[in-house]
């Protein structure tokens, strides 16, 4: 880490719990490696204590904030200024305060995008299959909607993605379909889907042995994306590349997320190369179940 002077801008992220953040050493590693005056700390913020955390970082002059539960949605409220993809998912996962007009942002659609394109895969004219429709589900579906060729939301709650792909549709004006994950759902809509998206918990730590995915439904030609990244490896990932697909795991997803949020800050190109190392080295220090 730079020596703290008295010039040394302070990020940080805010949630309860906080204490298993990897957001620390990712973002330390990024400044550090620009020799940039940055610091990031963790701040534990229970969710009565939001509205003060917020002055606070107003008064005290905080330069930016990550955002996690259970604040995403509530954090709304506190700020001068959000962007179209807050606007729709109704959370924030990104702060940025120029001069103390806060302005938020959510990177978890983008940062996903980033982590497909910057692994070879494209998403033009692509049939994606997303399964969940929970707060990252929507973040990605977010994203990829204006641009797939078309988009198979699945929930286990069939409302959830229901509501979601009607919201979509509204916005893109695109034939966007939901409904219930099934087995039979999700083997159908795998035979001719090029994108798969696994934006459901499972297959994180402790359920490691699960997949919504059966192997034998997994193809060469398929691109298969997991947000889990503990573990780094999911039971669908290893499935995948034993099938032929090209797997991006959770860990892609996590620092391409982390890194739109630094290059909002900090207005440089984030060094992923070493933001990824730091994560890495974080997830197999603290093992499995952190
Ligand atoms: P996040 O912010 O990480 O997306 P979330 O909003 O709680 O977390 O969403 C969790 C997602 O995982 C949801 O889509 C949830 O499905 P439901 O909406 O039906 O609850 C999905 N999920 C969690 N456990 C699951 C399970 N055992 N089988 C299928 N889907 C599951």
């Amino acid at each position: 880490m730079m020596a703290i002077s008295g010039k040394t801008r302070v990020c940080g992220v805010i949630g309860d719990p906080i204490e298993h953040t990897l957001s620390p050493p990712i973002q330390n590693a990024a400044f550090s490696h620009l020799k940039l005056d940055f610091v990031f700390l963790a701040f534990h913020v229970k969710a009565a204590d939001l509205e003060n955390a917020i002055r606070g970082m107003r008064g005290l002059g905080i330069h930016g904030l990550n955002v996690t539960m259970p604040h995403k949605s509530t954090v709304i409220s506190y700020l001068d200024k959000v962007d179209s993809a807050v606007k729709f998912l109704g959370s924030a996962n990104t702060i940025l305060n120029r001069d103390g007009k806060l302005s938020g942002f959510s990177t978890d659609g983008v940062g996903a995008l980033k982590a497909l394109r910057e692994n070879g895969a494209e998403l033009a004219e692509k049939k994606v299959l997303l399964l969940g429709a929970g707060g990252a589900a929507k973040a990605i579906a977010f994203s990829f909607a204006q641009e797939a060729g078309s988009l198979c939301i699945l929930n286990r709650v069939p409302e959830k993605a229901a509501v979601l792909a009607d919201a979509l549709n509204r916005m893109f004006g695109k034939k966007i379909v939901g409904g219930a994950l099934s087995p039979s759902a999700v083997q159908k809509n795998l035979r001719d889907a090029d994108i798969l998206v696994n934006a459901t918990s499972v297959g994180m730590h402790p359920t490691v042995n699960q997949s919504l995915v059966a192997p034998q439904w997994l193809k060469p030609n398929l691109v298969v994306m997991d947000i889990v990244y503990n573990p780094v490896e999911t039971k669908l990932a290893k499935d995948a590349k034993t099938a032929g697909a090209k797997v991006i795991s959770g860990v892609e997803m996590l620092i391409y997320q982390g890194a739109a949020s630094f290059e909002i800050w900090t207005g440089r190109s984030a060094p992923i190369g070493v933001m990824r190392k730091a994560a890495l080295n974080k997830l197999s220090n603290t093992g499995e179940n952190k």
